[in-house]
């Protein structure tokens, strides 16, 4: 059925992503033709704090229902590090195998970039979403005494490492493209990341009309630096491509515009900013909504909506230009204020 109401989960979460959640949404609303059926899905440090409950069954099992999830960010500082974080985010990622973490990095104006003489940017970033060292494999020895041991083991499968590289290689082609790059750790990591080596020659000699490069991680992210517009398409670790990405959305406006998609091509997927919860602004109404609103941008595309996601990256291209934004990027709105702002470029009245 064409027509069908689109089921989205809304967990908005902690900190800013309970101001960002609903100003993000109004937009995507907005912007597209579909039909969408939102619920509401209250996980985080409140509810925890408060019961205990981080992600019941019940809720992972009505999760299975909807057709893309739409989330804030997961973290607070009255909460042990990692028990939100990886309770309810990874586990989202895990459990519905979103195995392909797309965080583009596009520079939407020069100004916005702290860099010298900036080219334009315009990255995608195919970050492996569900192994490396975020698995949780590992143990303590001798906690709190002087002979402690502590273990992370950092896991990649055969499977996992050759599904994001092709996935990688498929969106690059179908997007025209010019270069997929992969970028590891080989000089060091020499089984885990051998196997990435092999399994990426391997799968880009199918893909005979795309430019292939390598760069190991460190040389990486100088180069992000000194000549971000030498990338293209990379394609890269799970631990890697979070560090990188924050690296990337600095070199673009900040984390208050980078955005980012959790595919599973055949299941749930999830769209949420890169950045987390930020304590040290919450509550303040100041948080820049459009990275929320980019990764809403990126839902409408995932649902077929490729119209309404054009028209969002409009309305932020509208509201950059004419300096409707927060004051991280030297703006004097509110983020309610900026939401209102795209809803008004959206509605024809500016
Ligand atoms: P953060 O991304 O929350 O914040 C880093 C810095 O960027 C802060 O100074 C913050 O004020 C600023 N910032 C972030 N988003 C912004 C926005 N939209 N507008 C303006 N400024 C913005 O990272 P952190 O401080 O390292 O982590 C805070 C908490 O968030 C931690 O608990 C962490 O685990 C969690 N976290 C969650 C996610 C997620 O849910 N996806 C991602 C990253 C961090
Ligand atoms: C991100 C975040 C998460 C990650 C944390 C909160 C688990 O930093 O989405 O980039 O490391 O993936
Ligand atoms: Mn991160």
């Amino acid at each position: 059925m064409l027509n069908k109401p689109k089921k989205i989960a809304l967990i908005p979460g902690d900190g800013i992503g309970k101001e960002v959640i609903p100003i993000a949404f109004e937009v995507v609303k907005k912007a597209t033709t579909l039909e969408l059926k939102a619920q509401n899905f209250a996980l985080g440090s409140e509810r925890y704090l408060q019961t205990g409950e981080l992600f019941p069954e019940a809720e992972k099992k009505a999760l299975q229902d909807f057709d893309a999830v739409f989330l804030g960010a997961l973290g607070d500082p009255r909460v042990k590090p990692g028990i939100l974080e990886r309770g309810i985010l990874l586990t989202l990622r895990f459990e519905f195998d979103q195995y392909a973490n797309l965080r583009p990095l596009k520079l939407y104006r020069k100004d916005l970039t702290p860099l010298k003489n900036a080219a334009d940017i315009d990255v995608m970033f195919f970050r492996e979403n569900t192994e490396d060292l975020y698995i949780g494999a590992g143990g303590v020895l001798k906690k709190g005494t002087a002979d402690e041991v502590a273990l992370q083991e950092l896991v990649q499968t055969r499977k996992g490492v050759e599904r994001i590289i092709r996935y990688a290689f498929e969106w690059a082609k179908s997007k025209g493209r010019q270069k997929v790059t992969l970028i590891d750790k080989c000089n060091v990591l020499t089984y885990a990341h051998d196997l990435w080596q092999r399994v990426f020659w391997e799968v880009a000699s199918e893909y005979s009309s795309l430019e292939k490069d390598h760069l190991l991680v460190d040389a990486a992210a100088m180069k992000m630096v000194l000549a971000p517009e030498s990338l293209d398409v990379v394609v890269t670790t799970n631990m890697f491509g979070d560090i990188l990405t924050d690296l990337g959305a600095a070199i673009c406006g900040g984390l208050g515009l980078a955005a980012s998609g959790n595919i599973n091509p055949e299941g749930l997927s999830m769209f949420e900013p890169v950045h987390g919860s930020a304590p040290d602004i919450a509550g303040k109404n100041i948080a820049n909504p459009l990275a929320t609103v980019l990764a809403g941008a990126m839902m409408l595309e995932h649902l077929g909506d490729n119209r309404g996601a054009c028209k969002i990256e409009e309305a932020v291209v509208w509201v950059l230009e004419h300096k409707k934004v927060t004051p991280e990027l030297g703006g004097m709105l509110s983020s309610t204020e900026v939401g209102e702002a795209l809803l008004a470029y959206l509605e024809g009245k500016v």
